[in-house]
């Protein structure tokens, strides 16, 4: 096997002498040796790397710009302190999130609150710890924050829908666009909400929203957002009066798991919404907002991969051959959510010739946990280590205890030393809680 071309493995993955997968001269068979399986592995300099890219890249396309990671995709302490090390901002969509941004001491300015129903309690908290802007989604939180904001005005961005569909593109005109997120375009909503904010003096109106979906391969629907975007700034500024300093454009930028994935760059994601941006603005004659992109997935999905131990082998002769491990639907929910694709590789057999197909199954009491329908590896045996890629992304984060499991430790590891970032779950961790 080699390392495949497209970055589907973290930027420091290595075959070493001993043909055992290596990640920040870390040897992966090693790491096993020492702290057992599952493991989530995340390399460090390919975070780092991923947060370098799309802030020059953004910034070389439109230098009046910030990134915010979207936490959703893996948040915990440690991305946090990279994150405010390497000067990206940071977007959160629940208390939970924000307590964790707070309790490492994240700059809370650079925190942008998101959500269709964020609870008076959620708000209330992200008011008191100074989250600096919320993103809000739709009327009734308007008017909750308002009853909320009495002393010190909030910063707030409207999250609008753009109608437009990752695959399909739904012509706003048509006003059939559905979603739960954001104010529709052109509707009485919008209006009452920009009427509202007119007259409040604690709402300080800062700017326009938009996320069109995840997991994207074409920059053109980046373009299609940020033109029905560019035209509402021009609505918000010439109509509503209403000034947009920042252009919120989402995330979105989708990656590769599969070794032929050829997934656009941040650079292409940059020059589609910078050019049309900077193009309406210009010929308006209105002032050029800051734009902001949130990625989630491009900045850790590659960055991280899954150990786990080969277990049981059963061959259904003529049909296929189940290889199970020690991990599944609960620390990887994507292939039974959304039929996500993912690719694998033996860490103990990374310079043996593929041999055979075979799928990987959970150990999950669902038929339905399985990981990879046809994955292509060396002959399989009981316990080899098997490799995961691009679970970086939505993978911790979405993970559960079903079946009662304990969740797994996830591990840093950076020149030739590993960290533990979060410990492997106890039994004792499972009732915790319980009385
Ligand atoms: C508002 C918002 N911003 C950013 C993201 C991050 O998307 P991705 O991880 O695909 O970059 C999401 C993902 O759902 C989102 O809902």
């Amino acid at each position: 096997m080699e390392i495949p071309k497209n970055r589907l493995l973290p930027d420091t993955a290595e075959i070493n002498s001993l043909g055992h997968l290596e990640i920040g001269g870390v040897d992966t068979v090693e790491l096993v040796k020492k702290y057992g399986t599952p493991i989530y592995l995340y390399d460090e300099m390919t975070l780092r790397n991923r947060m370098r890219e799309f802030l020059s890249s953004l910034k070389e396309a439109y230098p009046k710009s910030k990134v915010l990671y979207a936490g959703k995709a893996f948040l915990i302490k440690k991305i946090t302190r990279i994150l405010a090390e390497e000067g990206l901002g940071l977007d959160v969509v629940s208390g939970g999130e924000i307590f964790i941004a707070k309790e490492s001491n994240f700059p809370m300015e650079n925190v942008y609150f998101h959500g269709n129903n964020k609870t008076i309690e959620e708000l209330k908290f992200a008011l008191e710890v100074g989250v600096g802007n919320i993103v809000v989604d739709n009327l009734d939180e308007l008017r909750l924050l308002t009853s909320l904001v009495k002393r010190r005005p909030v910063n707030i961005l409207l999250r609008l829908t753009p109608g437009v569909d990752p695959h399909t593109h739904s012509y706003i005109s048509t006003g059939k666009v559905d979603s739960k997120f954001g104010f529709q375009l052109n509707s009485k909503d919008l209006k009452t909400a920009i009427e509202l904010i007119k007259t409040d003096a604690f709402l300080n109106f800062k700017g326009l929203h938009c996320h069109i979906g995840s997991q994207i391969f074409d920059t053109k629907f980046f373009r299609m957002a940020a033109e029905i975007m560019a035209e509402q700034i021009v609505i918000f500024t010439k109509e509503w009066d209403l000034s947009v300093e920042e252009l919120d454009l989402g995330g979105g930028l989708g990656i590769a798991y599969k070794p032929d994935d050829d997934p656009p760059t941040p650079k292409e994601m940059a020059v589609s919404v910078a050019d049309p941006i900077g193009e309406v603005c210009s010929r308006e004659g209105i002032k050029h907002p800051t734009i902001i992109l949130e990625p989630g997935r491009y900045i850790v999905g590659n960055a991280g991969i899954t150990l786990y131990t080969v277990g049981t082998i059963k061959e259904i002769p003529g049909i296929r051959k189940y290889v199970s491990v020690d991990g599944g639907m609960a620390d990887n929910p994507r292939p039974m959510l959304y039929q996500a694709e993912y690719t694998a590789f033996l860490a103990n057999k990374m310079n043996k010739p593929k041999a055979e197909t075979v799928t990987i199954a959970g150990r999950f009491c669902e038929s339905g946990d399985i990981l990879i329908d046809k994955a292509s590896l060396p002959k399989v045996e009981n316990g080899d280590i098997l490799v995961i890629s691009a679970t970086g992304a939505y993978n911790y984060s979405m993970s559960s205890n079903y079946n009662m499991c304990p969740r797994p430790i996830v591990i840093g590891v950076n020149n030739g030393k590993e960290e533990v970032w979060v410990e492997r779950e106890k039994y004792i961790d499972l009732v915790r809680l319980q009385r």
